[in-house]
């Protein structure tokens, strides 16, 4: 059997790198797959945090969702505190998972600071809570952004190891992860990934931004003063032309080599408008969508308990037989 898992941390408005890079794949995957996805907001307390603004911001980000087009009659949506087998499993695979793994997890590197006591011990098990995560529901497809690939290999490499200690319980996930958009960069510098965490709002779209914002926003965007190539080897060494060529792509559902074909020679004074105009276009229903869902919380709520129970009965029995292979008493 197949089905779909991924996770989205309630920091921050949703982005276009988190639409293109994961949730559009969220979206079509419903059409063949039994899905579950989930707000981590167990994953999102491993940083500094607001405890007064978390339970509005994993509201908001369900609203997001659900406004891209997650359908809550067919898929579960949840909220990841409200599953206590993401916790329990994830304590469990600790004891599987090898720091060795966890030391050359990029992620957690990039996420370290400069705190003198050191990031949380949670931040460092982060992936190993995210393989958790996949785990409990058997999950066997995983869209992400390509930013997420090396947290998959780590599941991967924790189910194959528990498997090979306690027999063949777990079910080793792979990541699903698009062509066009797998890594969105941010607008003001193409060498950086589009962020939440970035502070400047001009690094990136938000779902959230009106028409007039999107516009603006990308024309000011970094660019270079030659025309678009021909084909994708003239972006080599331009990677904010190639991070809007991307975007331009994946918004039409075309190619990288299909935009060049009608925009090489032609330079970004004509690309960024038309640009804009593509964005704006694609992102004006679900913009409008999540003000409808933001109105009415008591609608996201009871679609989060919904989705809360359906998938706590999935991971409840994963959980039991993770535990008896281990050898707990019952
Ligand atoms: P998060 O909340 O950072 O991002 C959610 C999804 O958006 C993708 N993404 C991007 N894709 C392309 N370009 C970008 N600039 C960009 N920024 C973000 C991410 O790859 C991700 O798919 N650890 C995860 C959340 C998580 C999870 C899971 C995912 C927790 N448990 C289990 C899958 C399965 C994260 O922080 O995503």
């Amino acid at each position: 059997m197949n089905r779909v898992f991924s996770g989205i941390q309630p920091t921050g408005n949703l982005h276009l790198g988190n639409y293109l890079g994961a949730i559009r794949n969220w979206v079509a995957m419903q059409a063949d797959y039994d899905c579950i996805y989930c707000i981590v907001d167990l994953h999102a307390i491993t940083m500094p945090h607001d405890p007064r603004a978390l339970a509005q911001a994993t509201r908001d980000m369900a609203a997001a969702v659900l406004a891209a087009g997650i359908d809550p009659a067919k898929t579960i949506l949840f909220h990841q505190s409200a599953v206590t087998a993401h916790a329990e499993l994830a304590w469990t695979l600790m004891s599987i998972a090898r720091t060795g793994w966890l030391d050359r997890m990029v992620q957690f590197k990039e996420k370290r600071g400069k705190d003198a006591e050191g990031p949380s011990v949670g931040l460092y098990t982060y992936p190993v809570l995210q393989a958790a995560d996949i785990l409990a529901y058997r999950a066997t497809h995983v869209p992400v952004g390509a930013d997420q690939k090396q947290h998959l290999e780590l599941a991967r490499d924790i189910a194959v190891k528990f498997n090979t200690a306690y027999g063949e319980v777990l079910t080793p996930p792979q990541p699903v992860i698009g062509a066009a958009a797998a890594r969105v960069m941010s607008l003001r510098d193409g060498s950086a990934k589009m962020s939440k965490s970035d502070p400047s709002a001009a690094s990136r779209i938000d779902l959230t931004d009106e028409a007039d914002t999107i516009a603006q926003k990308i024309k000011r965007a970094k660019s270079d003063a030659d025309v678009l190539p021909d084909s994708p080897a003239g972006l080599e060494g331009r990677p904010e032309a190639r991070n809007l060529v991307g975007i331009y792509a994946a918004l039409t559902g075309t190619t990288i080599e299909s935009v060049l074909a009608e925009w090489g020679g032609k330079g970004f004074g004509a690309f960024k408008p038309a640009l804009a105009d593509v964005t704006v276009a694609a992102l004006a229903p679900i913009v409008a969508e999540y003000a409808r869902l933001r109105a009415d919380p008591g609608q996201i709520d009871a679609v989060l308990r919904d989705g809360a129970a359906r998938a706590g009965a999935i991971a409840a029995p994963l959980l039991q037989e993770v535990y008896d292979a281990v050898g707990f008493l019952r």
